[in-house]
């Protein structure tokens, strides 16, 4: 739920975010806590998730921004190979088949990208 008492914050330029090309990594708090996330855009639309794979805890990325399966058709966790359908972070392949990523909420205006915070998700001030 979207957290009206903080702005939305500034990710990145749209053009930062190529199709299925490298990801734009920042850093939220999660419960007061950091934790690293990344936004990614397919099918032209930006989407940004937590960098937390839903099989065991770790960050997915294999080398630093790079999350793209080989045929840039999935977000793959370099770990295990789990594999997640951009648009929704449900893992459609692996060892953690159903479970999904956590989705963090980004808008794109006036050429900006932008993520909205929420309860659970605060920026780094
Ligand atoms: S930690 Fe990602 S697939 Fe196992």
């Amino acid at each position: 739920m979207p957290d009206a008492n903080v702005e939305p914050q500034r990710l990145c330029a749209s053009g930062d975010l190529q199709e299925c090309g490298d990801a734009v990594t920042f850093e939220v708090l999660e419960h007061g806590h950091s934790a690293p996330a990344f936004a990614v855009r397919y099918d032209n639309v930006a989407v940004a998730y937590l960098n937390r794979c839903a099989h065991v805890p770790a960050e997915m990325d294999w080398l630093p921004g790079q999350f793209w399966d080989q045929d840039k058709r999935f977000i793959i966790c370099s770990v295990h190979g789990a594999l997640y359908d951009p648009p929704n972070g449900a893992c459609v392949s692996g060892p953690c088949r159903g479970a999904k990523l956590v989705p963090i909420a980004i808008t794109e205006s006036d050429g900006e990208v932008l993520w909205h915070p929420t309860e659970r998700l605060q920026p780094l001030f």
